[in-house]
């Protein structure tokens, strides 16, 4: 079967990926090592979602909130994406992976910016599989720069603010940075915790829910399978009565 007649396989998986700190410590090492092991599940959930004939892939990566870290834990975190992203991109490329950066990248630096912008830009015709790392990202940040970005547009075009009053929700999704991107079909996050800790907010608006208490080191090809045999089983009714 080709992913476009897989029935119940959800477009879009979300993973809040969390617990790399206590994985380490459970293992008496500093947090950086789970962060390290953290991106081999990376790698195994990449694999995995093409397999499963996921289209779209979404990895909660790094948090508004998470600049608030030790300078030293965020240093590591922003020098290991560059590392990331150099080391897999040729490969995410050779297998039809399209790589999309989304968040506050005027916060990122100039390294990582050129990095991003490199993976992106040789990666942008791909088809099989959407990998879109959120970075510096949060659901609180990104409405309120959609609701800006619709102010300048008013200021801007005044002979657009009839049809831009007139519109409904997804009018709307034009200005966020998730833009084209489909919403989720299927959050999960690791670790135990149960809270969206400010993602996707609007996006995730009917999204299902799972929380696996496994920590994200170990959340590997098995356990992401799991959660779409998970999804496959869910009865989705949107507010309306079968
Ligand atoms: C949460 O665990 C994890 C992070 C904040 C970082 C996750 C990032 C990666 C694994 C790198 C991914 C790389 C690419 C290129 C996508 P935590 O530190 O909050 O764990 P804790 O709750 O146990 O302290």
């Amino acid at each position: 079967m080709t992913s476009e007649t897989k029935s119940n396989i959800p477009v879009h998986v979300s993973l809040i990926m969390d617990g790399n700190g206590r994985w380490a410590k459970e293992r008496g090492k500093e947090r950086v090592f789970g962060h390290f092991e953290g991106v081999e599940s990376v790698r195994a959930c990449v694999e995995a979602a093409v397999e499963a004939g996921v289209r779209y892939l979404s990895l909660y990566a790094f948090s508004e909130e998470n600049w608030n870290r030790p300078e030293a834990e965020v240093v590591a975190l922003m020098g290991l994406m560059v590392k990331a992203m150099a080391n897999e991109m040729e490969s995410l490329n050779k297998n039809g992976v399209r790589f999309v950066v989304i968040g506050n990248r005027e916060r990122l630096a100039p390294e990582l910016n050129e990095t991003i912008d490199s993976c992106m830009a040789m990666t942008a015709d791909n088809q099989v599989l959407t990998l879109v790392v959120f970075l510096s990202y949060s659901g609180k940040w990104d409405i309120l720069q959609a609701a800006k970005k619709m102010a300048a547009h008013m200021l801007a075009c005044p002979e657009d603010v009839d049809e831009i009053l007139d519109m409904d929700v997804n009018g709307f999704d034009k200005y966020l940075a998730t833009a084209g991107i489909p919403d989720p079909d299927l959050i999960v996050r690791t670790s135990g915790e149960c809270r969206l800790s400010n993602y996707l907010l609007w996006q995730g608006a009917y999204s299902e829910l799972l929380f696996v208490d496994t920590l994200w080191p170990d959340f590997r090809k098995k356990e992401f399978h799991s959660a779409v045999e998970y999804y496959s089983k869910r009865d989705r009714r949107y507010g309306k009565v079968k």
